[in-house]
């Protein structure tokens, strides 16, 4: 299984809020995902934005008015909410939330989430002083006991000008939660998986380090796509630049030293580990305590090293193992040797002198080698392609 939106149906619920023009950037994302994306718009949501700017985006259907016997889609709507994989209501407006939690069906989108079997997921939008009224509350604390979705809001600057909550979730985090709900179906679903990414540091003095080249793509990718698939993910992370994704529980580390204990604290339970951190092999034997001088003019500088614990052999028994190889040179021996020591289910041989591969790129060219020794080239694949590679081996080593 890939991205959870591939060739899944959204139906998406757009009613009458400012924040509706954001809508239209939601239906662009999804589609651009793989998902097929049908629109439902309140009358008050065409005053805000028009119908055809939905159509343009998606290329699907879009209804207006349930009324309106011209239109085959309206007559349809029916038909529209039970091929739904999930019906999004973005923006979700106090007055179409209230009539959602009272099962009100004056309007082709309430008619269709009553109509549909999908799971339900609403970003509410509207002024501080709303949201915070007892009505939207027990609406939303209906809505919720009824298995719905909530999604935001989130604080920032409201229509009115003031600075509160109310406002509704930007596009990305949206899609990010529509993942989360249909990867509740996903087959990773009650497993724990624990990734690691980055490249740790090792301190030389209060202001060097010895570290190395991972910006954390890889592994962020791989958390990313478990949790898309439903699991529990754990990510242990070396400083990145990236923004935890929803719903993953991010640990963040600095040294080996740290990411060991981390990484045996969080596999406890676990069903497998992926480490795509690139762990230094070396710390300098000792850290001085203050910045160390330049030594006259062209005096050079020795820094002693000593070996860093390799950690995977303290895994637990039990925990699925999945090991990377970062190599420049015979890559699949090299590998090999690797899924041996360190007693691996699967190895990812990665060879990062190739163009698109390795270090910072958005892509990953990896060879699979499994304990028998058995190797599967991938194409160059978007590094979140290749996480679901990886998921779909531990899939099948978890059977
Ligand atoms: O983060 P990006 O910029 O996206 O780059 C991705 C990547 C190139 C870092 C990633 O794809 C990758 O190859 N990661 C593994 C890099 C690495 O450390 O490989 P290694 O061959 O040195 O180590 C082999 C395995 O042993 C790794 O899974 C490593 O995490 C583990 N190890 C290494 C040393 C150590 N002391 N303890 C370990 O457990």
């Amino acid at each position: 299984m890939a991205n959870p939106l591939e060739g899944k149906t959204v139906l998406l619920g757009v009613t009458g809020s400012i924040a509706a023009y954001k809508a239209a950037d939601l239906a662009s994302k999804l589609t651009q995902a793989g998902a097929k994306v049908d629109t439902i718009l309140t009358e008050n949501a065409t005053q805000f934005v028009a119908p055809l700017t939905f159509r343009s985006l998606t290329h699907r259907p879009v209804v207006t008015n349930l009324f309106d016997l011209e239109s085959e889609e309206a007559i349809e709507h029916v038909a529209l909410a039970q091929r739904a994989d999930i019906l999004v209501v973005a923006p979700a407006t106090a007055h179409t939330l209230a009539k959602l939690a009272l099962g009100l069906a004056d309007d082709a989108l309430t008619t269709a989430a009553i109509a549909t079997a999908a799971p339900l997921m609403v970003a509410p939008a509207m002024d501080a002083h709303m949201w915070e009224h007892p009505s939207v509350q027990e609406h939303i604390a209906t809505l919720t006991a009824r298995g719905a979705h909530v999604a935001g809001p989130a604080s920032g600057r409201l229509a009115s000008g003031l600075i509160g909550h109310g406002r509704m979730l930007e596009p990305e985090a949206l899609v990010g939660h529509i993942k989360l709900v249909l990867a509740q179906s996903g087959d990773l679903n009650g497993r724990k998986i624990v990734v690691t990414a980055g490249g740790t540091q090792e301190p030389i003095d209060p202001v060097r380090v010895v570290t190395n080249h991972s910006t954390g793509k890889m592994g962020y990718a791989i958390a990313e796509a478990a949790r898309d698939r439903g699991a529990d993910v754990i990510l242990v992370t070396a400083t990145t630049n990236i923004v935890t994704p929803i719903n993953v529980t991010s640990i963040n580390v600095t040294s080996v030293a740290e990411m060991r204990t981390a990484v045996l604290d969080s596999c406890v339970g676990a069903d497998a580990l992926v480490m795509a951190a690139a762990v230094s092999d070396y710390r300098p034997t000792q850290v001085a305590e203050q910045k160390i001088k330049k030594n006259g003019q062209d005096g050079g500088m020795t820094l002693e090293m000593v070996k860093n614990p390799d950690f995977f052999v303290e895994v637990p028994a039990g925990v699925l193992r999945i090991g990377f190889a970062a190599e420049t040179e015979n890559l699949l021996d090299n590998a090999r040797a690797k899924v041996d020591s360190k007693a691996l289910s699967l190895i990812v041989a990665n060879d990062v002198t190739k163009e698109g591969s390795g270090f910072g790129t958005d892509t990953n060219q990896v060879t699979l080698i499994d304990a028998a020794g058995e190797a599967e080239e991938l194409p160059l694949l978007s590094k979140y392609e290749v996480g679901h590679r990886i998921l779909d081996r531990i899939v099948e080593l978890l059977k």
